[in-house]
């Protein structure tokens, strides 16, 4: 993302039993006293710190101290979507990034014999001709051999099968829930089938491993990972309907089943992307143990995270199947938040006197609404079969939507806030003094100041109770130029911005007034979206999100 940038590595977490927010915090002081000007966290806390307020955990208040140095702070949104609430990462001061999938794919796929073609994944050669199929139950030198035994089915050990029946074929071997705990790899069934001249592999998903999505993983024969258990069913139905059997001792004569696989080594473009992925964390952002809704975006933004290619440790223990590589292949908003810290590098190599709020600004407002086709950005919604459950991402789904690099670098202008307006929000949750005493040493006096107050480039109202008004101020770091505002309000609530128009000069501010009306009781998330356009060019973007709606109008029903 930002070339010649320098790369500090703090080790804070182990593989064997994950780690300590004491060992986080540590970490990120000692970055901080490096010097560093932005911290990529792939990490969030594993669960929500109990007490008054969410944002007070050891780490989101390390992380406000880090942005009291000004540094710029990247975190992963978590991988615990796609339900609402979903969020990991919860503070204003953090830039928070969930996961999109980019247009690079790996399609591959199984051609039956009956024409039926079946998609997986498996970053694998094809093979030139229909083959035939064996399964590995059926291929078992000791015929007393348990198969209901789950790693026998699994092709994890040579030894067990019998090389006449599997050798130039295609070998079925069953995918199940011990491959996800580590306990059989692909890597060893490749071995398996490479021992007995296999023409390659297919494997099947056992019922039990559901929802589970599967990168495509790198495979040197030629062999197909069948991700969804009904096609994993139309597999079998088909090899198992195309077995000839002796009637009587019902001993297999014949394995009919032929296929072939199509391959995957080159990549493949689609024009549905970009999409949040369905893992992605959704906002609304919860404001405390009692999962009350805080007057904050998040996430903050998407950027590509899913099938993301990078930099491996060929020492590294941590994935079997990448062991002995220099690149991997990885999903997760772990994969999205450093392509945003390297963004971030880029604009404070522009503009090195931003602060960490001025970077977020810029990225967030000048982020992509629409996929590749010029569509809505779309959001999956669910587990299983996500791509049948998709709809038009909302900031909750997406922030203010998908990085734009080139566009971050010249925003026009800038929505600012520092450290003493962290300080303030924290101050104006009731009963915070103490805690706020407690991480920063400062008092807090008479503050009433709520989070959608924040001068933040997106307003979230968790509660509208009739009518709110809310300013916000931009600082043009263009030349001078004259702005026309446009917006489009949520459902259920009317808004109107004042000014309307404004011409700014370079360097200057303005301050807008927003204010928002309840027009129908509703405890319905719904979105709209304020648009600043500049005569030269520049358009800065704000989501709205308001959710639960109190209208007094009585003449409504
Ligand atoms: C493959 O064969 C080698 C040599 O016989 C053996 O050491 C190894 O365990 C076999 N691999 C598998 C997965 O069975
Ligand atoms: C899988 O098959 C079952 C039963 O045949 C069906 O109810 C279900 O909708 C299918 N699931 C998918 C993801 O197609
Ligand atoms: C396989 O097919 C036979 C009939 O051809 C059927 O009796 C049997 O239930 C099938 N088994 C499976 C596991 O589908
Ligand atoms: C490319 O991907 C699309 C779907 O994303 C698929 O329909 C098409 O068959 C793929 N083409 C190849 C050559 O794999
Ligand atoms: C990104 O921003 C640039 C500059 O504003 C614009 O030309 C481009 O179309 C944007 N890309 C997307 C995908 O929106
Ligand atoms: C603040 O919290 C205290 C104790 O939890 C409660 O008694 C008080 O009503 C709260 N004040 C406001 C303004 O919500
Ligand atoms: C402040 O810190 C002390 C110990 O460091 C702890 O005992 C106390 O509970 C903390 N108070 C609050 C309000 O967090
Ligand atoms: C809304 O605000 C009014 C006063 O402005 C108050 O009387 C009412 O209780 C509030 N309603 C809710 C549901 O909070
Ligand atoms: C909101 O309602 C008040 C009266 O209830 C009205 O004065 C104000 O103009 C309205 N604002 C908007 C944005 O509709
Ligand atoms: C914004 O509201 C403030 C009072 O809250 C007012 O003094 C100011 O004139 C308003 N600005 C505009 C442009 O409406
Ligand atoms: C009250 O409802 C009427 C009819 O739906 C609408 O025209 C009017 O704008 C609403 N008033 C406010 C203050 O929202
Ligand atoms: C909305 O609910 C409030 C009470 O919470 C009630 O006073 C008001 O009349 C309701 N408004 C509408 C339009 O139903």
């Amino acid at each position: 993302m930002a070339p010649r940038s320098h790369i500090s590595v703090y080790k804070a977490l182990y593989k064997s039993f994950g780690g300590f927010a004491a060992d986080v915090v540590a970490a990120i002081d000692q970055a901080a006293q490096d010097g560093v000007d932005i911290v990529s966290l792939s990490i969030t806390p594993n669960r929500r710190p109990p007490g008054i307020a969410t944002f007070f955990n050891p780490i989101d208040m390390a992380l406000l101290s880090a942005v009291k140095a000004g540094i710029f702070v990247v975190q992963a949104a978590g991988n615990t979507g796609p339900s609402p609430k979903s969020i990991a990462s919860f503070s204003p001061w953090i830039f928070t990034v969930g996961a999109a999938a980019h247009d690079r794919v790996y399609s591959n796929s199984l051609v039956l014999g009956n024409t039926i073609t079946i998609p997986g994944v498996g970053l694998a050669p094809g093979t030139k001709d229909k083959i035939p199929m064996v399964s590995a139950i059926h291929a078992l030198t000791d015929e007393e051999t348990n198969v209901n035994d789950m790693p026998v089915g699994e092709c994890q050990d040579s030894s067990i099968l019998n090389q006449d029946l599997v050798e130039g074929n295609l070998l079925i071997c069953s995918y199940s829930i011990r491959f996800v705990l580590g306990l059989s790899t692909i890597k060893q069934a490749l071995e398996t089938a490479k021992n007995l001249s296999a023409a390659g592999v297919v494997f099947y998903k056992d019922p039990f491993v559901i929802g589970f999505q599967l990168n495509p993983i790198p495979m040197k024969l030629p062999g197909v990972i069948i991700s969804s258990p009904n096609d994993s069913k139309v597999l079998l139905q088909y090899y198992n309907s195309s077995l000839e059997r002796d009637e009587a001792s019902k001993k297999i004569l014949k394995f009919g089943a032929v296929a072939s696989i199509s391959g995957g080594i080159k990549a493949n473009y689609s024009n549905s992307a970009p999409k949040v992925m369905y893992y992605s964390a959704r906002g609304p952002d919860p404001q405390d143990t009692f999962l009350a809704d805080a007057d904050i975006l998040k996430p903050n933004l998407i950027a590509p995270g899913n099938f993301i290619w990078a930099a491996w440790s060929s020492i590294g223990t941590d994935s079997v199947e990448f062991q002995g590589e220099n690149f991997a292949m990885m999903s997760g908003t772990s994969m999205a938040a450093p392509h945003v810290a390297g963004l971030a590098a880029l604009v404070k190599q522009k503009f090195p006197s931003f602060s960490p709020s001025a970077i977020g600004s810029a990225l967030s407002t000048t982020a992509s609404l629409y996929n590749a086709q010029g569509g809505p950005i779309m959001a999956q919604h669910t587990y299983t079969n996500p791509d049948s459950s998709q709809s038009p991402a909302t900031p909750f789904d997406m922030g203010s939507g998908l990085v734009n690099a080139t566009a971050a670098l010249d925003p026009g202008l800038i929505l600012d806030s520092n450290f003493d307006d962290f300080l303030s929000f924290l101050c104006g949750i009731n009963g915070s003094a103490p805690v706020v005493f407690n991480y920063t040493s400062q008092r807090c006096g008479m503050s009433t100041v709520n989070a959608a107050d924040l001068n933040l480039p997106s307003i979230t109202i968790a509660r509208l109770n009739q009518s709110r008004t809310v300013q916000r101020t931009v600082i043009n770091i263009a030349g001078d130029e004259s702005y026309f505002v446009g917006w489009s309000a949520p459902y259920g609530v009317s808004v109107s911005v004042s000014p309307t128009r404004f011409l700014i000069e370079s360097g200057q501010k303005q301050v807008l007034n927003i204010s928002f009306n309840a027009t129908m009781n509703s405890s319905l998330a719904s979105f709209g979206r304020i648009g600043l356009f500049g005569n030269k060019g520049h358009v800065a973007n704000l989501p709205l999100s308001v959710i639960v709606k109190i209208s007094s109008n009585s003449t409504q029903s």
